[in-house]
């Protein structure tokens, strides 16, 4: 990490696990757990229906609250779908944008990725943007193209002034759930191609900017590897997010 030109962020994904009543009682778990004073910002990214319960209990904490997805209208017959505009009015800043997950299981593209990202910054939310290869890809000697192509397509149309609000999460596809975490070094390369790519869009101190997590299988015990790396910023928790204290460890784990 490097603290003198960017933020590090520690960002929860829940997916599909937690009730609101859960979601009560799991943020109380986590306020006692977590320190006082992070070195870096914390965010729990949780279902739509556990948004008023998560921003209810957080309330007096560090703990920020986020989505993990947001349609790209801004309003109209988009049955089951929820606005940008929804989302800030119920509290929440930040919002997980093209999880491989939604990649692969809810069709979304690209470019649908690209709209949901502008859509969420355009609303004044901080935009979580996943890249990440699959096991096929890596294989096949193209990581490095495919997070750059995924990076390039969903930074089209974001000013320099929006990326202020962008945060990248580099997520191996074979990483997510396997308890098969990259290594710090492959961690590390991938996090410095996307920040080339975004230099070579915005230039060096856009670059030096920008967060750029790492996500896939990072929990309390590879945390402190992961996060002592120059290009990590950060990390998208799954799994370690459901369970306060290990969460609390990787939070910890960033002040260094
Ligand atoms: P995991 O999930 O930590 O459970 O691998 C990470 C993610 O999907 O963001």
């Amino acid at each position: 990490m490097r603290r003198d030109t960017r933020t590090t962020v520690v960002a929860g994904n829940w997916k599909m696990n937690m009730t609101p009543s859960q979601t009560t009682l799991l943020i109380n778990e986590m306020k006692t757990a977590l320190p006082e004073n992070p070195a870096c910002k914390v965010v729990l990214c949780v279902p739509f229906v556990d948004i008023a319960a998560a921003v209810e209990a957080v309330k007096g904490s560090v703990i920020e609250i986020g989505a993990e997805n947001v349609h790209f209208e801004s309003k109209g017959a988009y049955t089951g779908e929820i606005s940008a505009s929804m989302l800030v009015e119920c509290g929440v800043k930040y919002v997980i944008v093209g999880h491989s997950e939604r990649r692969q299981y809810f069709a979304e593209t690209d470019e649908t990725v690209n709209l949901r990202a502008k859509a969420a910054l355009e609303a004044g939310l901080t935009a979580i943007i996943c890249v990440g290869e699959t096991l096929t890809e890596r294989e096949q000697g193209v990581t490095a193209e495919t997070v750059a192509r995924q990076t390039k397509i969903a930074l089209m149309g974001v000013s320099e002034e929006m990326l202020k609000n962008v945060i990248i999460a580099y997520e191996p596809v074979w990483a997510i759930g396997t308890g098969r975490t990259a290594t710090a070094e492959q961690a590390n390369e991938v996090c410095g191609i996307i920040r080339d790519v975004v230099k070579a869009l915005y230039g060096e101190k856009a670059a030096e900017a920008i967060t750029v997590q790492y996500g896939g299988s990072m929990n309390a015990k590879n945390a402190k590897e992961l996060l002592s790396k120059t290009n990590v910023d950060g990390g998208l928790i799954g799994g370690a997010s459901l369970k306060a204290p290990d969460f609390a460890e990787i939070v910890k784990a960033s002040d260094q």
